[in-house]
């Protein structure tokens, strides 16, 4: 397994990100919604660095099963309209794939009338792009690669990793993981 992003990196371009966030909506308060469970360590880290007014909710879906997309979306977590309803809202993403959980996040939230809505994603895999969507703000392009750690994971583990790691082969991963930390 080789790292793509190290804890420095991720720690470097998150506080970019945050900042550019405050200096966009600063002014306002903002509802962030984490998506579960991939985007949770990238939420928390462009929270604590966020020095605006700002709300957090969650939500959960599922798509994936092991490097394969099962191209099936199921929501597990919904959100009240309370909560985004004539909100600025921004919706923190993991990484975007084909782009379908997007797609579908975008239209469940869109359908709760917020007074804007933006997406914000750790990744982008842009070559693999499938739905029409694009994150509006993104910390870094990645080439078509599975990727685990700081939230990514493969059938649920290495999500504790403190950087970004890429599968070359998968079965390799168990004999570095506690090797390379
Ligand atoms: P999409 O619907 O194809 O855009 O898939 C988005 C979801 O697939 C993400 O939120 C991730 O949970 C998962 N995913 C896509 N690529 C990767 C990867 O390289 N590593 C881990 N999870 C991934
Ligand atoms: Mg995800």
């Amino acid at each position: 397994m080789k790292k793509l992003f190290t804890k420095k990196d991720i720690e470097k371009r998150v506080k970019e990100l945050s900042n550019q966030l405050y200096k966009e909506y600063g002014k306002e308060e903002v509802v962030f919604i984490c998506t579960l469970k991939g985007a949770v360590f990238f939420a928390c880290d462009l929270l604590k660095n966020y020095k605006g007014e700002a709300r957090i909710e969650f939500l959960r879906v599922s798509s994936y099963k092991g490097t394969k997309s099962s191209g099936k979306i199921e929501l597990n977590l919904s959100i009240s309209k309370d909560n985004i309803e004539n909100k600025n809202v921004i919706i923190i993403e993991d990484i975007v794939d084909t782009g379908h959980t997007l797609k579908f996040l975008k239209g469940y939230i869109e359908d709760m009338n917020p007074k804007s809505l933006k997406i914000c994603s750790l990744l982008d895999k842009k070559s693999r792009r499938e739905a029409d969507i694009e994150p509006d703000y993104c910390g870094f392009e990645i080439d078509d690669l599975f990727v685990i750690g700081y939230g990514l994971d493969y059938n649920q583990k290495y999500r504790n990793l403190p950087y970004i790691g890429v599968i070359d082969e998968w079965k390799n991963i168990v004999n570095y993981y506690y090797t390379i930390l």
